[in-house]
């Protein structure tokens, strides 16, 4: 991390987990917890959790996110959500282009870019996720191939809106799996989108970018994945499902 020219952030992504008491007993749990940290603390929870999500955290420093939003406004779109209905509930981030959303629901880089678009436009921060597949990784293409997708989520974004997109640098092979990339390898794709946004827009812009690790970032290992200078916060599933897990995670990038 290098605060000195960009905000950490540590953000949960529950992925579909947790029911409306759990909520309330997570959020509860976790909010003395992380009451002091010096970086930006975000819960992105179910679409059916987010109102009790931003009631609970009112007047904390814990900010709320929903795990997916659609690019049009209204319509037609039966079992979707727009970016209106989201920041009209007070919810403030949006985790958009998850590999999960990539692998099972069709997502594509250019739906990616509809859905980081909208969600600017509404004024939602987007949480824009990258990565590659364990192939990917063993063809030697990774750096190409995170370029091209940060590339095209970021296509007709004015270097004005940046300031509200965090990337997130998540390996697919790392997710869930248990099997974290080092701190070197979460480093050196970081950097890799640092110089893809410096190429788009310009060296400030990159700059001040704030780019996230996710895959299996946990208490154990948040402090050495988050002491590498491009690596500027965490995207954390499972150990965001337990308050002291992620309040450790929290402390670590506070430090
Ligand atoms: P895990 O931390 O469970 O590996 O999940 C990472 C992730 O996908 C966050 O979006």
């Amino acid at each position: 991390m290098n605060k000195t020219l960009r905000k950490a952030v540590i953000a949960g992504n529950w992925k579909m987990n947790n029911t409306r008491v759990e909520t309330k007993a997570l959020i509860n749990d976790l909010i003395p917890l992380v009451k002091d940290a010096d970086c930006e603390v975000v819960v992105c929870v179910p679409f059916t959790n987010l109102e009790t999500a931003v009631n609970l955290t009112k007047g904390t420093n814990v900010k709320v996110g929903a795990q997916n939003v659609h690019f049009e406004k209204s319509g037609a779109f039966t079992g979707e959500i727009s970016a209106d209905m989201l920041t009209e509930m007070g919810v403030e981030y949006v985790v958009v282009g998850h590999s999960e959303r990539r692998q099972y629901f069709g997502e594509t880089n250019v739906t990616v870019n509809k859905r980081t678009k909208a969600a600017v436009a509404a004024g939602l921060k987007v949480l824009l996720c990258v990565g590659e597949l364990l192939e990917e990784r063993e063809q030697g293409i990774t750096d190409e191939l995170v370029a091209l997708q940060t590339k095209i989520a970021l296509q007709g974004i004015d270097k004005a809106d940046l300031n509200k997109i965090i990337i997130a640098y998540e390996p697919v092979w790392a997710i869930g799996t248990g099997k974290t990339a080092t701190a070197d390898q979460a480093n050196e794709v970081c950097a890799v989108i640092r110089a893809t946004v410096a190429k788009i827009y310009d060296q400030a812009a990159a700059d001040a970018m704030t780019i996230q690790y996710g895959g299996s970032m946990n208490a154990g290992n948040a402090a050495e994945l988050l002491s590498k200078p491009d690596v500027d916060g965490g995207l954390i599933g499972g150990a965001s499902l337990k308050a002291a897990d992620f309040a450790t995670i929290i402390n670590a990038a506070s430090k």
